[in-house]
């Protein structure tokens, strides 16, 4: 439930009372209405709202001071990922930017003074975004114009009253009209948006393994490139462009000393042969996203292989290779990890990983050792 004005204000000017009675609540599932009770009882109709901010600062993405409502939290573009935007804005000579829906701040704390406006229809998170962060925040609609700011970013909202929105034109603010509103842009989007047909940049960013966004900016933010892969692990992050020519893309081949299964920033951009190209390695098949070469790179973990088995002999390479725990990847075919490792009955003392997936027409399991960090550059996967 989102907060009255009121109820910001308040949250706002009973922070100390806030944190010290956060300090005597169990604040669990289970504590849940002995919480509510309690704090009902310390701040009277105020009581709801101030529950409602303690379990959203639970999330700990955000600082903990921070006021923040349950949907605020957890629409909140993840700070790694406001810094990387912020930092290729930058990079794209742009000095100032308006945040055309803040909602609380999030990407605000990746700016400097002075490099930042933001604004939101909603008044309850226009008050919130100005006690999060030091920027100048007002409330607007999204689709009028109301700075001179040299460059807009947006992130419409995917969910309405619970619901998830698939529709771009259904989305709030509804994309086409923001792109008609706004000449220059970054939008955030889902992760799986279909980009093949935008004109500027797609940049589709992870972060530790999870897909966060698909960033959408116009063609004169885009640096000449039409895809981009952004994958932070550990704080360390690696860019993969789209600017190998296809000339210089690997074809597939046979199956090296590892299997890797690149990470789905670098999948979902459409980017895997570009990366392979940058990494010495190539496909095992031209539609399937698994990589194979004779290292693994910097930041990567992936799989040695052992050998190929043939599907009706899973069972036999199990026992034979005294398999008792077994990560199952599958790409391309059309079989349940859980239900393949509950046929397999496995009963050894080793951990191995099994690669399921197409070659041409014909489906393979390759058989390899447990997940294997890279020993390349300083920073782990
Ligand atoms: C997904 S949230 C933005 C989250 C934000 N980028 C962050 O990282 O915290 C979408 C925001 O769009 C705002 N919004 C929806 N329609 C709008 C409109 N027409 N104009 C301005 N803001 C709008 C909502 O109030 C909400 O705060």
């Amino acid at each position: 439930m989102s907060y009255t004005p009121d109820d910001v204000e308040f949250l706002a000017t009973h922070a100390t009372d806030i944190t010290a009675a956060a300090a005597t609540l169990e604040l669990t599932k289970k504590s849940q209405l002995r919480d509510a009770a309690a704090l009902k009882d310390r701040f009277g109709e105020h009581g709801r709202a101030v529950s409602e901010l303690l379990h959203a600062r639970r999330s700990g993405k955000l600082p903990a001071h921070w006021l923040m409502d349950h949907d605020s939290a957890q629409q909140a573009t993840p700070p790694a990922v406001a810094a990387y935007r912020a930092r290729f804005l930058r990079e794209q000579g742009v000095r100032l930017v308006h945040d055309l829906t803040c909602s609380i701040g999030t990407e605000g704390q990746a700016f400097k003074p002075g490099e930042y406006v933001g604004s939101d229809l909603d008044a309850s998170r226009v008050a919130m975004a100005r006690h999060n962060i030091e920027h100048p925040v007002f409330r607007a609609d999204a689709l009028t114009t109301t700075t001179s700011a040299q460059v807009c970013i947006a992130d419409p909202a995917r969910r309405a009253g619970g619901n998830r929105i698939t529709k771009l034109d259904q989305l709030l603010p509804p994309l086409p009209a923001l792109i008609d509103a706004h000449p220059s842009l970054a939008i955030k989007c889902a992760p799986g948006i279909d980009h093949s047909e935008w004109a500027g940049l797609a940049s589709v960013v992870s972060v530790d393994g999870g897909v966060k966004e698909t960033c959408l900016y116009t063609p004169d933010l885009s640096a000449g490139l039409d895809k981009r892969a952004v994958v932070i692990r550990h704080g360390h992050t690696d860019v993969i462009d789209s600017d190998v020519p296809e000339g210089e893309l690997p074809e597939a081949g046979p199956v090296g000393r590892f299997v890797i299964d690149p990470d789905g920033a670098i999948v979902r951009a459409g980017l895997v042969r570009h990366f392979a190209a940058r990494e010495g390695l190539h496909q095992l098949d031209p539609r399937i996203a698994y990589l194979t070469g004779e290292r693994l790179p910097a930041g990567t973990s992936g799989f040695e292989f052992i050998e190929e088995v043939p599907m009706r002999k899973l069972k036999a390479a199990m026992a034979a290779h005294d398999v008792g725990s077994l990560e199952i990847l599958v790409r391309g075919q059309d079989v349940d990890p859980d239900q393949l490792r509950k046929k397999l009955k496995l009963k050894g003392s080793t951990a191995k990983t099994l690669v399921i997936t197409r070659i041409g027409s014909q489906g393979v399991a390759l058989l390899c050792g447990p997940r294997v960090v890279s020993s390349e550059g300083n920073y782990a996967p």
